[in-house]
C-alpha cells in the first residue's frame, strides 16, 4: 500500500503530492503504530495471560506484575485499537470519495480497496482481543 501512495505522489506532481502528503502522513503514522502494538502484545500482554492461565489451572497465587492488574495493559492496547481504527476510517476518508486528477483517483480507488480489507481484519483483530481474550484474562485474573 505504501507503494501504491508513493506512485500517486508521483503521478499527481506537485500538486498531487500536496494532495497525497496527508495520507501518507498518517499511513505512515498507523503503520508505526500497529508495528508496535504488535510488539506490546507479543512481548508484554500475552506473555502475562500466559502466567494468569498457568496459575488459574494451578489454582496457584495471582502472579505479582510490576503494574497491578493485567487490567491496566489491557486498557492501553484497547486505546491503541481504537486509535488504529480512527486512523483506518481518516484514511478511508480521504481515499474513497477522491475527485482530484484522474491518475491519482484511480490509484486511490486501489488503495481504497486495500484499506477496507485492511479495516475488515482489524475488525476481527479487535473483536478477538476486546469482546473474548481481554475479558477472559480479566475474569480469570479476579478468581485468582
Ligand atoms: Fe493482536
Ligand atoms: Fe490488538
Amino acid at each position: 500500500m505504501e507503494d501504491a501512495i508513493v506512485r500517486a505522489a508521483e503521478a499527481g506532481g506537485r500538486g498531487g503530492a500536496a494532495t497525497v502528503a496527508p495520507l501518507a502522513h498518517t499511513f505512515r503514522f498507523f503503520k508505526r503504530e500497529l508495528e508496535a502494538h504488535l510488539v506490546k502484545e507479543e512481548e508484554m500482554l500475552f506473555p502475562l495471560v500466559r502466567q494468569i492461565e498457568e496459575a488459574a489451572k494451578l489454582a496457584g497465587e495471582r502472579p505479582r506484575l510490576a503494574f497491578g492488574s493485567i487490567a491496566h495493559p489491557i486498557n492501553l492496547l484497547r486505546e491503541d485499537h481504537q486509535a488504529e481504527q480512527r486512523q483506518l476510517q481518516r484514511m478511508l476518508k480521504m481515499t474513497e470519495n477522491y475527485s482530484g486528477p484522474a491518475e491519482i483517483a484511480t490509484i486511490y480507488r486501489s488503495i481504497a480497496e486495500q484499506l477496507r480489507a485492511l479495516e475488515a481484519d482489524m475488525r476481527v483483530h479487535v473483536y478477538l482481543e476486546d469482546e473474548i481474550l481481554f475479558p477472559r484474562a480479566r475474569s480469570l485474573e479476579n478468581g485468582l
